[in-house]
């Protein structure tokens, strides 16, 4: 099982490096890669796990965070309007986007970056994307066309900049981190212990 220590951060650059395509159909592998991805998110989200096992909670987790140069990655979120979505993504592609922006109040974070940094960072506020998305069930994938929206997208967004040695931080204005263009709108997150 996946923990928190596994998780490969923002010292190495393994992370800056770009990741290969997945063959399909899919290798034993790869299944096992994802699978194990998925498995940590799931138990961030178990709060005895949490207490037991060095596991912090996120939205996502893609495979080069785990030392793996593979596009794939793991979504597990609930949208603004209660809504969960739960995406294994396989070599995903974005093939349109919104002119509006969309930005996390608070910023984002990352499993691979421990510590905070300050500043927002503005994604696309809508795109459409293609993926092979993995069925965790029948363990196969199937082309699909996802169109999302607002903190799944900004998490979507954040985890496909993974694939290609991005980093959410790289993104931040340094002269003005909290600047927020005039098409760019706050997500509204719930947030269990909210910061007052
Ligand atoms: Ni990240």
């Amino acid at each position: 099982m996946l923990l928190y220590k596994d998780i490969i951060k923002d010292d190495n650059l393994i992370l800056r490096e770009k990741s290969e395509p997945v063959s399909l159909p899919l290798q034993q592998e790869d299944i096992e890669i994802i699978e194990k991805i998925n498995e940590y998110l799931i138990n961030g989200y178990n709060d005895e796990i949490i207490k037991q096992y060095d596991i912090r909670p996120a939205y996502g987790l893609a495979a080069p965070q785990i030392g793996v140069l593979k596009k794939m990655f793991v979504l597990l979120a609930t949208d603004e309007k209660g809504k969960v979505h739960h995406y294994g993504v396989i070599n995903p592609k974005i093939i349109s986007h919104s002119e509006e922006k969309a930005f996390l109040p608070q910023g984002e974070g990352c499993l691979s970056v421990d510590r905070d940094v300050e500043g927002l960072i503005h994604r696309h506020k809508r795109i459409k994307t293609v993926v092979q998305l993995f069925n965790f069930d029948t363990k196969t994938v199937k082309e699909e066309q996802l169109k999302l929206e607002g903190l799944v997208a900004v998490i979507f967004q954040h985890e496909y900049d993974h694939l290609f040695g991005i980093l959410f931080y790289d993104y931040i204005d340094r002269e003005k981190p909290f600047y927020i263009p005039e098409n760019s709108y706050s997500v509204h997150i719930e947030q269990k212990n909210e910061a007052k």
